[in-house]
């Protein structure tokens, strides 16, 4: 069989696939599911107390529930129920300390239970965690703070080893904004001895959202959102209920897909103000947006131009955002110049992009894309989450019939893309399970 006039020439099929047609123009509205980089820290944080805790907006995605099993083999009881988008973690009893590795190794937030484990029990014990291959993506953000704060620090048998009778308050300033070691930082500040200072915190909003429910659940951290956080260490903490916050990526992805595809999407539930760097760019772009107290309206009418792209930690365009924009950008008029400045191999999709059609030069971590290029169908690969969320938006705007393979990395972050896009009126095949990964 042929996609857009290619033979299937990319090795054995296997791992998950979609088959798109392109061309549709995407129009109606659709409703954004709760952050999944909100709901990963938040479950982490229902270790730190022994009543129960509530989560509500939880998207039913993958690494939510490799999280919700890493919790149950630590000793808590977790009630999910993907319907309702309700979760319930109860960690009362002994908790153990060591999640188990296979699980650590599939995503990156695992090693958010180090810090409430630690902060706790006084020990956890852990495998260097897992996710997407993007770049180098090293902990010691983490564990140098943890050093500050008291712990233990040790490398023993493929694992880091953390001890602490009880951390003590320090200043701890971070060498890089990073996201989860903000948040596991504050996880183990939180009943800590003292007061912590956190300089050079990460700032983006799943930050601020966690740094409220733990406040509910009596803790005292003051200016998370910003760049220098404080926390006020107490004895114990008690249950909460909690809300998660839109998923920003979730929102930001149906706005390419609006203006990708010349469509006109309501993007409800979306949070503007957490999205002020993609709404301008798309602005800049050419594509209009409305923001609305619902939502954001998104709409292309006339042609897009190029732009430049830095991607960089929140405020600024966000990395997760890079590879939707930068395929956007091989459909505007001139030269675009996208720098990505948090991971260092989060180019790696332009290939794909290329075997549909895009002119794009790579070098290092700089992509500069000639168009606007007329995209056609062709079989790609996903390689993470949102590098197969680009091929998919790729796929529908291009001419002709694409094959997403090894689009497994979808379920991890997006709760029923495909089946949210087909509501606006792409041409999606369920997706096709055969087998094991190509890679
Ligand atoms: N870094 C260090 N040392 C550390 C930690 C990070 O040098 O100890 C460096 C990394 O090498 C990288 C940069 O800091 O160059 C950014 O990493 P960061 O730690 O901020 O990323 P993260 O916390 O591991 C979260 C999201 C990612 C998102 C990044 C950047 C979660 C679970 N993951 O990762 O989300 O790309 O922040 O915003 O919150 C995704 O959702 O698809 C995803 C990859």
């Amino acid at each position: 069989m042929a996609f857009g006039g290619r033979p299937l020439d990319r090795g054995t099929v296997s791992g998950s696939i979609y088959r798109i047609i392109g061309g549709c123009r995407l129009t109606g509205s659709v409703t954004i599911g709760g952050a999944k980089n909100n709901a990963l820290p938040c479950m982490a944080a229902a270790l730190l107390t022994s009543e129960p805790v509530r989560l509500s907006n939880v998207p039913a995605i993958a690494d939510v529930r490799i999280l919700a099993e890493i919790l149950r083999q630590l000793g808590a009881t977790v009630d999910f129920d993907p319907e309702e988008h309700t979760l319930t973690v109860q960690a009362s009893g002994d908790l153990g300390h060591a999640p188990p590795d296979d699980l650590v190794g599939q995503l990156r937030g695992s090693f958010l239970v180090t810090g409430p484990l630690l902060a706790r029990g006084g020990r956890a014990v852990c495998a260097p965690p897992g996710g997407d291959e993007i770049g180098r993506r090293p902990v010691d953000v983490h564990l140098n703070g943890f050093a500050a704060l008291g712990a233990e620090v040790a490398w023993e048998d493929g694992c880091f080893s953390l001890k602490a009778e009880r951390l003590t308050g320090a200043r701890v300033v971070l060498d890089y904004p990073s996201v989860v070691g903000t948040e596991n930082l504050i996880l183990a500040a939180v009943l800590a001895e003292g007061r912590t200072t956190i300089v050079n915190a990460a700032m983006e909003p799943e930050v601020a959202c966690l740094a409220a429910m733990l406040n509910d659940m009596g803790a005292r951290v003051a200016a998370a959102g910003g760049n220098t956080i404080t926390i006020d260490g107490v004895d114990s903490l008690g249950g909460v209920s909690h809300g998660l916050i839109p998923d920003r990526i979730e929102a930001g992805t149906f706005a390419v897909a609006a203006a990708i595809t010349g469509g006109d999407i309501f993007i409800e539930g979306a949070e503007p103000q957490h999205l002020y760097a993609l709404l301008a760019k798309l602005n800049e772009i050419g594509v209009e947006t409305e923001e609305a107290p619902a939502g954001i309206r998104v709409y292309a009418t006339g042609p897009l131009v190029a732009a430049n792209v830095q991607a960089v930690p929140y405020p600024g365009l966000a990395t997760d955002l890079q590879a939707l924009v930068t395929t956007l950008l091989t459909q505007a008029e001139g030269t675009s110049v996208v720098h990505e400045r948090v991971f260092e191999k989060r180019l790696g999709y332009v290939e794909d992009l290329r075997a549909m059609g895009a002119q794009i030069d790579v070098v290092a971590s700089t992509a500069t894309v000639y168009g606007p290029t007329p995209l056609h169908g062709a079989v790609v690969q996903g390689r993470d989450i949102r590098s197969a969320a680009s091929l998919m938006l790729a796929a529908l705007a291009a001419e002709g019939a694409s094959e997403l393979r090894d689009a497994d990395h979808l379920a991890r972050g997006y709760e029923d893309l495909d089946a949210k896009l087909r509501a606006l009126g792409a041409d999606i095949a369920p997706r096709v399970e055969t087998g094991a990964s190509t890679r």
